[in-house]
C-alpha cells in the first residue's frame, strides 16, 4: 500500500497538489487503454496518428464529449472497474483518506472518465492559462494510464495559486468568484507553472481550489487520464470560506502542526 509521507502532506499544504509515481494497477490501465481505443470518436483512427489531431468537431454526448482539443470519454466512468482503477484503489483512496480523514468520503458511484487531449499537431505554441474548478469538492486525482511527457498534455498547476484562490469565492465549495478573483487569475496566468507529466500509474493529488489546466500536447500521442474527485459527506455548500483554509482536513492540520 502507498502512502503519503508527513513531508509529502506539507508539500501538498503548501503547494497545493503532490504527485505520487507508479500506484495504478497494470491490468487495470490496460483496461482503460483498451477501452479508450476501442471508442474513438471519428475522425481518429487508431493506427494512423496524423488524425489525432484537434480542435476536434464539437459534440456534446455526454458519454463522448468533444471541445477544442479535449475528449472525454466519461461512459466508462460508472463502471465497476473503472472506480476500482482510481477512486477505490486502496492506494489513492488511502492517501485521500490522510489528508481528509478516515471513513469520511463519500462512497464514488462513478469517476469522471477517460479524459483524453489530442494532439497540437503544427500549429504555433498557445498561452496556457489558468481556471479554478466550478463544481463542489474537496480533492481532486488525476492519474495516468498512458506516458505523459513533458508539454503532452499534462495536468498543469500553479503552484500556491490555492492559498489565494480558496478566499476568492463567497462560499468554500461552490463557484461564486468575489471581486478578487480576477485579479488573482490574471496574476497567475503570469506566474509560472508546472506541468505534472509522468508514466502510466502515476496520480497527482490537487486541492479543489488550485489554478490548474490542462497542458497542450505537442506530442504524437493520445494524452490519456482518469479524473476522479474526492467529497466529505459533510461537505456544506453554502458555508464561507474558514478564516483557517484546512478546517476540513484533519491529515494536513496533523502534518502542518507535528
Ligand atoms: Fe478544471
Amino acid at each position: 500500500m502507498i502512502r503519503l509521507s508527513e513531508d509529502e502532506i506539507k508539500f501538498f499544504a503548501q503547494e497545493g497538489y503532490v504527485i505520487k509515481r507508479g500506484v495504478l494497477d497494470e491490468d487495470l490501465m490496460k483496461r482503460g487503454r483498451d477501452r479508450m481505443w476501442a471508442n474513438l470518436p471519428p475522425p481518429l483512427e487508431c493506427d494512423r496518428p496524423d488524425t489525432w489531431v484537434g480542435p476536434l468537431e464539437q459534440c456534446d454526448d455526454p458519454d463522448s464529449h468533444r471541445h477544442n482539443y479535449m475528449w472525454r470519454l466519461r461512459a466508462p466512468g460508472r463502471e465497476g472497474w473503472m472506480i476500482r482503477l482510481l477512486a477505490t484503489d486502496p492506494s489513492v483512496w488511502g492517501m485521500a483518506e490522510q489528508l481528509l480523514g478516515e471513513d469520511s468520503l463519500v462512497t464514488p458511484d462513478r469517476i469522471r472518465g477517460i479524459y483524453c487531449v489530442v494532439r497540437d499537431g503544427d500549429i504555433p505554441e498557445r498561452p496556457t492559462t489558468c481556471h479554478v474548478d466550478a463544481h463542489p469538492f474537496h480533492l481532486g486525482v488525476v492519474g495516468y494510464i498512458d506516458d505523459v511527457g513533458p508539454a503532452s498534455g499534462g495536468f498543469t498547476v500553479w503552484p500556491k495559486s490555492h492559498r489565494r484562490f480558496y478566499y476568492d469565492f463567497k462560499s468554500q465549495y461552490k463557484h461564486e468568484p468575489n471581486d478578487q478573483y480576477q485579479a488573482d487569475k490574471d496574476h497567475f496566468d503570469q506566474q509560472p507553472y508546472r506541468d505534472c507529466h509522468g508514466k502510466a500509474g502515476d496520480i497527482v493529488f490537487w486541492h479543489h481550489r488550485i489554478g490548474h489546466s490542462v497542458g497542450h500536447n505537442r506530442s504524437d500521442r493520445i494524452r490519456q487520464a482518469v479524473l476522479y474527485d474526492y467529497k466529505k459527506r459533510d461537505l456544506k455548500e453554502d458555508e464561507p470560506p474558514c478564516d483557517y483554509m484546512w478546517r476540513d482536513w484533519p491529515g494536513v492540520i496533523r502534518a502542518l502542526e507535528g
